[in-house]
């Protein structure tokens, strides 16, 4: 939910979610701690941070984040977690045609179950990867162009675009 804490300062719910793998952890990292882990685990079941944006004209927004585990067989926990978020971000992998594939699944989800005014993001996350790259920034632009989605691609890695990601959706908020 988006919440006014005062006229100026809003705390939003935002939940990640996609494949295992595909950096959502890494993307959480970064952009609260402004830290990198290559050798980051696996996330069981979810894990929580915060942290805070300072917009233009002095609107400060507080995200509350929801890190979901990709791996299957935490799927069924992550209603619990887009239930009621103002956010969703959408992440795949653009080495990966599958976790794109699984990206399209969440945001079918999405649409169906989230809430009927939540913001949509979809990332295509390490963009470091050029030479590995599977997945067409085309493909992606238009997939979320379709589904009314905000699009950008990232990189957790080198930080590209990691706090331009939290900017942009701050600046679509209802
Ligand atoms: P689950 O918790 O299982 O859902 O996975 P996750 O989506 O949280 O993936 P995580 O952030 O743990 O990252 C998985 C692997 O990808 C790690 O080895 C990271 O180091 C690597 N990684 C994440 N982001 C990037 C990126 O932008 N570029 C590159 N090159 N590697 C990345
Ligand atoms: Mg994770």
């Amino acid at each position: 939910n988006v919440e006014a804490t005062d006229s100026k300062n809003l705390r939003v719910k935002l939940v990640l979610l996609g494949d295992s793998g595909v950096g959502k952890s890494c993307i959480v990292l970064r952009f609260v701690r402004g830290q990198f882990d290559p050798s980051s685990k696996v996330t069981v079941g979810a894990s929580f941070l915060s942290q805070t944006v300072a917009l233009q004209d002095s609107t400060t927004v507080k995200f509350e984040i929801w890190d979901t585990a990709g791996q299957e067989r935490y799927a069924a926990l992550a209603p619990l977690y887009y239930r009621g978020a103002a956010v969703a971000v959408v992440v795949y992998d653009i080495t990966n045609p599958q976790s794109f594939n699984k990206a399209q699944y969440w945001v079918k989800e999405l649409q169906k179950h989230g809430s009927p005014d939540i913001v949509l993001a979809l990332v295509g996350n390490k963009a470091d990867l050029q030479e590995k790259r599977e997945v067409s920034i085309e493909d992606g632009m238009n997939h979320a162009e379709k589904n009314g989605m905000f699009f950008i691609e990232t990189s957790a890695k080198t930080a590209d675009n990691i706090n331009q990601l939290f900017e942009e959706i701050a600046k679509r908020l209802p």
